[in-house]
Parts: structure tokens; C-alpha cells; sequence
């Protein structure tokens, strides 16, 4: 017998993957298509998602398209969901990863503050994974969701060695959609539907970059491996879990973080 490698092939699969068009995301897209999976992406207001999506269908040879609907928007959810299901799918698997943050100091933050947080983080993954689960339930489906949290369930993030990263709505926004993921999991184990989280630590995204350099240097420096990530290496983590190799895992956070929570 010929050892043959190590493959995982998506082929023949679609993948919806919230906020595919940028940073981390957009390493989860281009990592599925060349998986072999067909990908819809969904997006809030960038300009160039269209071309960026189509972008990588042509570079993979897979069909790709980008889906403008707010992820806290139930029935534009819902309708465009069952759309992407009838142009490139059956959906096989989804990476809820859309997010966004607001830094402010506590006594500032206001209940726009939270809902803008909440709606994109927490209900917006809940309404994602609803419609996508609803449909794989109803024709008795197996499938897989991976959603994007953060490091950032576990901790308050520094600025430096005394100074806490005022972001509260976000740090338990993640810390929630932890729960929800095996709330989710628990729920729908008895279908065949698995669903995990992905923890990011520190990735080079717009999200960090506005970020004053001498608060990433840092961040990067206070853990064992002493960096940022770059978005790709975010990637090996979700194609396993979306994968069958992934079979007996479900309810789980899994840390790509560089070692941070090891401190
Ligand atoms: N970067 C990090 O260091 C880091 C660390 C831990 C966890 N994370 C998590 O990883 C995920 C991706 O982060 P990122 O840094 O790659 O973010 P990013 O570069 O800021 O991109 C955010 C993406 O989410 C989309 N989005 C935001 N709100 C949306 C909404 N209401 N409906 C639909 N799409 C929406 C954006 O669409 P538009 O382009 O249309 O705006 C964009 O594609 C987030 O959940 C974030 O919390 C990031």
C-alpha cells in the first residue's frame, strides 16, 4: 500500500460563511473553495464583496457568490438563505463568522452601544444558524457549524501591562456565543447537526489594525508565540470541524490563540 497523505475535500459541498469577504473570513472562503466547496458569502456594506467573492470562485473553479443581508435581519436571513440553498446549494456546512466591536470605557457605552454588538454577535449567529438548521432538520440532514468567537470569551484583552482593552459588549458577547454554541449542540445533536466554536486570538484583520501599533506590540509580545496571526492560519481548524473527520466532536471551543490562554 502507497501512503497516500492527508486530504479533506469539500467537493460537491456549499458552505455559507458570514463575513467572507474580509480578514478572517475571507481566509475561511478561500480556504473552503479550495476544499472544492461551492461558497456563499454574506455581507453587510463593502463595495467590492461581489467582485471579491467571484474573485475566488474563479481562482478555485467553484461557483462563489456574495449575498448583501444583515445577519440581525430575520427575514432577509431567512429569504436569502433559502436562495443560496436553490443557486449553489444543498448548504452542507456554515461558518457563522460575522462580528464587530465597540471600544469605549464602560461608563461611556450606551444601549445602541450594546445593541450593535449583540445583534451582530450573538443573535446574528443565532439567526444564521436558525434558518440554515431549520432547513437541514426538515429534510433530515446532517450538517456542520462552525462559529467564529474569540479568545475573548475567557478574558478582558490589555492595552499594556496595567490597562484593560474597554470593550465589554464584545469581550461577553463572546463569552455568550460560547454558550450558545453548546446550547445549540446539545439541542441538535439528535439530528446530525455538530456545532463548535472557533476561538481566534490576535489576527492581522481591519478589526486589530485600527489599533495603536504600540498596543499590538504588546498584545503580541505578552504571548508565547509572540505575534499576530494572519487569517490563514485560522483556516485548519475550521476545515476540520466542518469535515466528517470532525465526527465525534460538537460543542467544543477551540482556541487558535498562539498559546495566550496558557497565562
Ligand atoms: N481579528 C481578530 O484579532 C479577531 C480575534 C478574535 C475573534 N475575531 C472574530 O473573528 C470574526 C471576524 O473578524 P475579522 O477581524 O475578520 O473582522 P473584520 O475584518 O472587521 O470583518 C468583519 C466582517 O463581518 C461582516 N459583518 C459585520 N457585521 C455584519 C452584519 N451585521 N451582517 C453581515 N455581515 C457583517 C463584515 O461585512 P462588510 O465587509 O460588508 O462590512 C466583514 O465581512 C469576528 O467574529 C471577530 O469578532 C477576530
Amino acid at each position: 500500500m502507497t501512503a497516500a497523505g492527508f486530504t479533506i475535500s469539500f467537493v460537491g459541498q456549499c458552505i455559507v460563511i458570514t463575513g467572507g469577504n474580509r480578514g478572517i473570513g475571507h481566509a475561511f472562503s478561500c480556504a473552503m473553495a479550495k476544499a472544492g466547496a461551492n461558497i456563499a458569502v454574506l455581507y453587510r456594506s463593502s463595495p467590492d464583496a461581489e467582485e471579491v467573492v467571484a474573485k475566488i470562485g474563479k481562482q478555485f473553479g467553484v461557483n462563489a457568490k456574495a449575498y448583501k443581508c444583515d445577519v440581525s435581519d430575520t427575514k432577509c436571513i431567512n429569504d436569502t438563505i433559502s436562495k443560496i440553498d436553490k443557486e449553489l446549494g444543498p448548504i452542507t456546512g456554515l461558518i457563522a463568522n460575522a462580528g464587530v466591536s465597540v471600544v469605549k470605557p464602560a461608563l461611556e457605552l450606551t444601549q445602541e452601544d450594546f445593541n450593535k454588538v449583540y445583534d451582530v454577535n450573538v443573535f446574528g449567529v443565532f439567526n444564521v444558524s436558525r434558518a440554515i438548521g431549520q432547513l437541514w432538520i426538515e429534510r433530515k440532514q446532517k450538517g456542520s457549524i462552525v462559529i467564529t468567537s474569540s479568545m475573548s470569551s475567557q478574558i478582558i484583552n490589555k492595552t499594556d501591562s496595567k490597562n484593560p482593552l474597554t470593550q465589554i459588549f464584545y469581550n461577553s458577547s463572546k463569552a455568550a456565543v460560547s454558550n450558545l454554541t453548546k446550547g445549540l449542540a446539545a439541542e441538535w445533536a439528535q439530528h446530525g447537526i455538530r456545532v463548535n466554536a472557533l476561538s481566534p486570538g490576535y489576527v492581522n484583520t481591519d478589526q486589530t489594525a485600527h489599533m495603536d501599533k504600540k498596543i499590538r506590540d504588546f498584545q503580541a509580545g505578552q504571548l508565547p508565540l509572540g505575534r499576530f496571526a494572519q487569517p490563514e492560519e485560522m483556516t485548519g481548524q475550521a476545515i476540520l470541524l466542518l469535515s466528517d473527520h470532525a465526527s465525534y466532536m460538537t460543542g467544543g471551543e477551540y482556541f487558535v490563540d498562539g498559546g495566550q490562554l496558557v497565562y
